[in-house]
């Protein structure tokens, strides 16, 4: 265990910039966003150069409005560039596919159908050559996964905001993208329902080694679970303002994170962005 100072921390930034094109799951360059308004154009992310790697979670925060969701949007292919480019496993993205999946923060479920419908939904459009029992085992596997075993055949109406967002984390991981891409995924939830969420989450997110990246403004949360919280400037023409590599081992308990000598200087550290 060592006392991180500033200094080391920004050697670790500067050395975490960069990595071998083999070792990259998502790569921005030079990403921009305009979105016309009637009082001229609002120029929301500019020059916004990121590298993701393989197998990596990594959290954003940045300030209310700063362009989060826009750029998770671009990523996901949901939100049209501006300039620059997108690139998953060195191929450009030209809109949205199943090797990106998202979470919102509220599950937009379809509200008639129950949470074993609603998974099925999205294991239909990527497995369609599966015969309809592989099918629904998928979805019975993710929606067990969450915790969600005994509610199959509920609708989606009738359950919980902690249940929908189950539902919704396994809707998700079930088409099995390569990139699993979460904007504020528990800001609605209470905190017990939360950590439990934030434990499946890692826990499905390190068996099926994908990549994540997680919009979060809870602190806390951004260092628990990521191996690099990746910190946005505010804007107009926001970028990546600095990236704090997390050295914790895995697999995290809270108390263990909490009790780590170096918590409090990666806290520290976020937060003093922050309040620039
Ligand atoms: N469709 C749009 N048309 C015009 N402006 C937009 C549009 N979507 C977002 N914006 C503006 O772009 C900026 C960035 O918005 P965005 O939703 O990406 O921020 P954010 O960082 O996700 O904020 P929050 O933390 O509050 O969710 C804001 O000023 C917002 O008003
Ligand atoms: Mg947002």
């Amino acid at each position: 265990m060592s006392i991180i100072t500033e200094k080391t921390i920004t050697k670790e930034v500067l050395g975490s910039s960069s990595f071998p094109s083999n070792e990259v799951m998502l790569d921005l360059k030079k990403l921009k966003k305009v979105y016309p308004t009637p009082k001229g154009d609002y120029v929301v992310l500019e020059d916004l150069d990121l590298q993701i790697r393989k197998e990596e979670f990594v959290t954003i925060i940045g300030h209310s409005g700063c362009g989060k969701t826009t750029m998770l949007s671009m990523i996901a292919g949901l939100n049209p560039i501006s300039g620059g480019n997108i690139a998953v496993l060195g191929k450009n993205i030209s809109g949205p596919g199943p090797d990106r999946g998202v979470i919102f923060q509220a599950p937009s479920l379809m509200p008639w159908m129950t949470s074993l419908e609603n998974v099925m939904l999205g294991v239909n459009q990527v497995f369609p050559h599966g015969t309809k029992s592989q099918r629904t085992d998928i979805a019975k596997y993710y929606l067990q996964k969450v915790g969600l075993e005994d509610s199959f055949h509920k609708k989606a109406a009738e359950l919980s905001q902690g249940m929908q967002q189950r539902v919704g984390i396994a809707r998700a991981f079930a088409i099995k993208p390569k990139v699993l891409l979460l904007d504020e995924p528990f800001g609605m939830l209470d905190s017990l329902t939360r950590g439990e969420l934030q434990d499946i989450l890692i826990e499905i997110w390190n068996k099926e080694k994908i990549t994540a990246v997680m919009i979060t403004h809870d602190v806390d949360e951004a260092i628990f679970l990521a191996d690099r919280v990746v910190m946005m400037t505010s804007g107009p023409r926001a970028k990546i303002g600095d990236i704090l590599d997390i050295n914790f081992e895995r697999p995290r308990t809270r108390k263990s994170v909490l009790e780590h000598d170096d918590y409090y200087a990666y806290r520290k550290h976020l937060i003093d962005f922050l309040e620039h």
